[in-house]
Formats: structure tokens, sequence, C-alpha cells
């Protein structure tokens, strides 16, 4: 295992939460309810994705605008973002900071795979940037999770093949888009959502290098 790639929103940090409720806000106001399980097909999604399949569950794709589309993925990224307003270090979910440690002492890259425009900014606030010697810029990608691209970028800028790499996730297009690219993939959440993933493990207070290095060498090694 040469390198770690980490989904940031319900991996490092719980900011999935914070997308849901935004999300959540906003179906309230156009009329579509967003309940828990059909957030579960949102998270990993983009921003303007993530609005079309909310349109797409109420039948109101064809209601609004270009226009009326960006305005509405925009007022849900501000509020998005006073909801992130105050993240600090604290806010970094178990295990993870440990994990990072371990993977530096043992010179494992480290690399974020996170569809977030917000993420650079997320990983400021949690004091996380100086750990990742690669951030994929989502707004340069041609295709969103479940494709691979996000997680073939991330490798290919840290200069390892993919099957040295070990991609970690909250989502099940995540979990997708990793398999896809053919890494070896740690789920952390419900393993009846997260079934495709390598290994799933129910938080990421599990989330050990040792782990990883396991669940890496059976896979390939
Ligand atoms: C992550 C989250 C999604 C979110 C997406 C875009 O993948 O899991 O819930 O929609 O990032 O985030 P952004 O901050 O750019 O709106
Ligand atoms: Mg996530």
């Amino acid at each position: 295992m040469k390198a770690v790639l980490f989904d940031l929103d319900g991996v490092i940090t719980d900011t999935a939460v914070y997308h849901y409720h935004a999300w959540k806000a906003l179906g309230e106001k156009i009329g579509i309810e967003i309940d828990e399980e059909f957030n579960e097909e949102l998270k990993g999604v983009s921003r303007t994705d993530s609005l079309n399949r909310i349109l797409a569950k109420g039948n109101k794709e064809e209601a609004y605008s270009q226009t009326e589309k960006e305005t509405m993925a925009a007022e849900k990224n501000e509020l998005y973002k006073t909801m992130i307003e105050e993240m600090s270090p604290k806010d970094i979910l178990p295990g993870i900071k440990a994990l990072l440690d371990g993977l530096k002492e043992r010179n494992i890259l480290i690399g974020l795979a996170s569809a977030s425009q917000n993420g650079p900014t997320i990983l400021e606030k949690l004091q996380l940037t100086d750990y990742f010697d690669e951030i994929v810029d989502p707004a340069k990608l041609k295709a969103g999770k479940p494709d691979p691209e996000i997680f073939l970028t991330g490798a290919k800028d840290l200069g390892v093949k993919p099957q040295d790499c070990v991609g970690v996730e909250d989502a099940a297009a995540g979990v997708e888009a990793i398999a896809a690219a053919d890494m070896v993939s740690v789920g952390v959440g419900d393993a009846d959502t997260l079934g495709k993933a390598t290994k799933v493990v129910p938080e990421t207070g599990a989330l050990t290098v040792e782990l990883l290095e396991e669940v890496w060498s059976e896979a390939v090694g």
C-alpha cells in the first residue's frame, strides 16, 4: 500500500449531515421531501447532480430554468457555508488524526478525493491541510462518482498505481468509484449500503494503518 485516498464528508469530518440539512431545507422550499433514505443517494454526488436528483424525485426536472437551478444550488451552498463556519479541529472524526499521523510515519502518501468544492476550506478549518500530498480539484473533472475519474486522478497526481492505493468512503457512489478505479476500498458505515466495499467498518474509530495494510495485502498482495 503506497497511498490512501480519502473522501472528506462523512469520513474525515461529519459534514455529510450538514449537506443533508441544507438540501432538506431547499427541498422544503420547493415541496420535495428529502429523508435520510433518499439522502444516501446524494452522498458523494456533486452539487449540480444532487440538485438534479432531488428535482427528479419530485418530478420537477423541467420545472426550472438553468438560471433558477444555479440559483437554488448557490442558495444551498450559502446555507451549507454558514453551517461549516464554526468548524475546528474538534470536528475531526474519531481515529482520523491518528490514522493520518500513522500514514505519515510510514511514508504512505495521502490524497483527498472529495467531490466537494468546499473541501480545501474544510481541511483548513480542521488544520489538516499539511497532511495531504494531493487534493484533487473536483471542478476539473468530467465525471462525478460513481465514475472512477476522481480516484484515478488522485493516484496519477500522487504518482502511484491504482492497485497500490486504498480508497476510504462513506457513500455507495464512492465505493463504486473506488472499485471502478481498480483500487481496494474501505467503507465506513452501514454494511448493507456499502456492501460492494472490500471491507466495511461501522465507524471511523476502526480505521487504523494496520487495518488498511491488512485489507490491501489480503486483496492485492
Ligand atoms: C461530497 C458530498 C456531497 C456533496 C458534494 C459536493 O461528495 O458527499 O453531499 O454534494 O461533495 O459538495 P459541495 O461542497 O461542492 O457542494
Ligand atoms: Mg462522503
